[in-house]
């Protein structure tokens, strides 16, 4: 294991509590013991029975798993299923049309709800849009959008006609936009004029101009939102949404595209500076993704209301915002603006408002909520929650307890508590697996604050030492996947030898999934967070070597290296170490100026926390910069083991130019 893992292994060790669920939330659960049971007697039986229960497929399929190209899978082969079609016209023809599908709070107050009916027609006006802007079966379409609801009219009209979506989260930068939409050759990208940061306008047109300012890209067409009413600069590509889609026919017959058609593809850091696409397709995602929604979160659809916090650019928000509840028959709500914004009770405010039945956040929320203080949550009425969900990192026992005991115990404004807190289900996955993969089944499991404890039924997860053997119960090793799952990336885009590289030659035949993991002495897995050249911040995966990769391209810097340094409340922040090799012009503020430049290449949230500038780097004999001696002085530990240094005096000149 990495060293700065191991003293976390040992305070996790020693977690005792464990909470049962109450004999009514398991009178009325959704997901029962047997599944673990079925999945395990017959697992791909198992599949196949969720594949055909929550979805409607045009065609059955007749194989359930094809691994013989492994290791990319072709799941319900010969199936034909439309993902728009289930997650909307079949629920209008079920009778449900009237049911809501996503209430939208607009972060300046403004509000909208769909109902499953006009969110229908909402899509077959995009499909119809797209298609007469020449959008067709297998085009990409490039998603750069704030969290409204055209993002997920967007994706659904994309899967109804079979394009594939590639959304770009709008945090990124220009740069960011055109690498992704040069790699997926985009043809159409859809965008707002902007959308509102902390009560003010925030734009996002202009990183699209940007974007698309140099020859050489592929785009047709540039849809535009107009959501903050800001003036735009306009150029030839552009055509208001309003004018071409919210003008289109209604009419529109989903066909079923083969189960392994592509849905979409998003991109995520690796170790390299190269962001990788990952290949998701359509009927294994979406049946995974739909089985989770449900037995995870103990979905009612009838009566819950569900509440996935995650913005839509990344895959929590594809699965848990644009596919799953929708598949599902579920409502859910939609909020475009920040937790603090116009006030610290926003979120608890929209609870109470909505009624909110489960809700679905990251640790570093919860976090930001506890150092707000607890009277906030307080202040209102969250009686309504009955299962709190999280994800993206590991939540700490404390941040755990804290929720479960504020949040999942309040009961009304005047600080009743219930008897029988909200379970807690601490979800781990990644974009690469599409759907949950590790976490309790919150009318089974005993949940203990910290872990995500169990595989969801039909997974086969491990740990396992450096030779690939599985670790014992007391032990922690490296977390990899046995079999292979629905929800599974089929690749990543234009790069299959990688796919391979990355994932399946770490161990052999086992998907690695580049995180530390240790069994309890209960059989239970604990996230230990990343083995690789991969940060986590507030749950969003940046890559070491992205990063370095941008500050070199600097006139200024000759060397790079950026650790991931923890952080109480955003689980690890960006520390940067970097040998500069030109003198700065007088009065030249270094650090603003390679923390703005960062932004622009990436996207804000890479910017630095800390850019230190140092004469040496530390290196080993071979050159490898030892990172973790780095990250000793980023977080203000005693410098650990140097001796294999090749100059064992960097290291004090190091901590020389700290102290400057
Ligand atoms: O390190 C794990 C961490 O987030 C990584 C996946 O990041 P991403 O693909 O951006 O997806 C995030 C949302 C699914 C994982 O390799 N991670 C995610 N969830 C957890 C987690 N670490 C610990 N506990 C979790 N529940």
């Amino acid at each position: 294991m990495p060293e700065s893992n191991t003293s976390t292994i040992d305070n996790l060790s020693h977690e005792t509590r464990s909470f049962a669920p109450s004999a009514e939330f398991v009178a009325h659960a959704i997901a029962k013991p047997e599944q673990y049971e079925a999945a395990t007697a017959d697992r791909l039986g198992y599949w196949a029975d969720q594949a055909r229960k929550n979805l409607t497929w045009d065609a059955d399929f007749t194989e359930t798993l094809d691994w013989s190209e492994a290791p990319v899978a072709k799941w319900f082969v010969g199936g034909k299923v439309n993902a728009a079609y289930n997650a909307l016209d079949r629920h209008v023809e079920a009778g449900l049309g009237d049911r809501v599908a996503i209430h939208f709070e607009g972060e300046p107050g403004d509000t909208r709800s769909y109902t499953y009916a006009q969110l229908t027609e909402a899509v077959k006006q995009a499909a119809n849009a797209f298609e007469s802007l020449g959008v067709a079966k297998g085009d990409r379409v490039a998603v750069y959008l704030p969290m409204i609801p055209e993002a997920v009219i967007t994706m659904l009209a994309c899967a109804r006609i079979g394009a594939i979506h590639s959304v770009v989260f709008g945090g990124f930068s220009a740069d960011a936009l055109r690498s992704r939409i040069d790699d997926g050759e985009a043809k159409l990208v859809v965008t707002a004029d902007g959308t509102f940061r902390r009560g003010k306008p925030s734009a996002l047109k202009p990183a699209v101009d940007e974007a698309l300012s140099t020859p050489g890209h592929t785009v047709e067409n540039v849809l535009v939102v107009k959501r903050n009413g800001e003036d735009v600069n306009w150029t030839s590509l552009d055509k208001w949404w309003h004018e071409a889609v919210e003008t289109a026919s209604t009419e529109h017959t989903a066909v079923g595209h083969d189960s392994e058609h592509p849905l979409f593809v998003l991109y995520t850091s690796g170790t390299t500076g190269k962001p990788k696409g990952i290949i998701h397709t359509t009927g294994g995602y979406l049946t995974q993704a739909s089985a989770t929604h449900r037995d995870t979160f103990d979905l009612h659809p009838e009566s819950d209301v569900f509440w996935c916090t995650a913005d839509v650019g990344w895959v929590t928000g594809h699965s848990y915002v644009a596919y799953a509840p929708l598949i599902n028959g579920a409502t859910q709500i939609m909020y475009e603006g920040t937790p603090d914004s116009p006030h610290q009770g926003r979120w608890w405010e929209i609870v109470e408002k909505y009624g909110v039945t489960i809700l679905y956040t990251a640790p570093t929320a919860i976090r930001t909520f506890m150092k707000w203080g607890r009277s906030i949550p307080d202040s209102y009425d969250l009686s309504s929650l009955r299962v709190l969900g999280s994800v993206g990192e590991s939540i700490n026992p404390e941040a755990w307890m804290w929720y479960r005991d504020v949040i999942g115990t309040n009961n009304g404004k005047n600080g009743e508590r219930k008897e029988h807190p909200a379970p807690i289900v601490d979800t781990w996955w990644q974009t690469e697996t599409g759907a949950h993969m590790i976490a309790p089944l919150p009318g089974v499991t005993a949940t203990k604050p910290g872990s995500a404890q169990t595989p969801v039924p039909g997974i086969t997860v491990d740990v396992v030492d450096e030779m690939g053997v599985s670790v014992a119960n007391g032990e922690g090793g490296f977390l990899v996947i046995r079999d292979p799952w629905p929800g599974m990336l089929r690749g990543i885009w234009g790069d299959m030898d990688r796919y391979k590289d990355t994932y399946w030659s770490r161990f052999e035949g086992m998907y690695f999934a580049g995180d530390g993991a240790k069994r309890d002495e209960d059989g239970d897995i604990w996230l230990l967070g990343r083995v690789d050249d991969v940060m986590n911040v507030s749950g969003h995966r940046l890559s070491t070597t992205e990063i370095e990769s941008s500050l070199v391209a600097h006139p200024y810097v000759a060397e790079a290296a950026v650790v991931g340094a923890k952080d109480e409340t955003t689980g690890e922040a960006v520390v940067a170490f970097v040998i500069l090799q030109i003198e700065p012009p007088e009065g030249e503020d270094v650090v603003a100026t390679l923390r703005a430049h960062v932004g622009k290449d990436i996207g804000p949230i890479a910017k630095p926390r800390h850019i230190l500038v140092v004469p040496e780097l530390p290196k080993t004999r071979s050159g490898k910069i030892m990172r973790r001696l780095l990250k000793d002085v980023a977080e203000g530990r005693e410098v650990g083991d140097a001796t294999t240094l090749a100059d064992n005096t960097v290291m004090t000149q190091i901590a020389e130019s700290m102290r400057k």
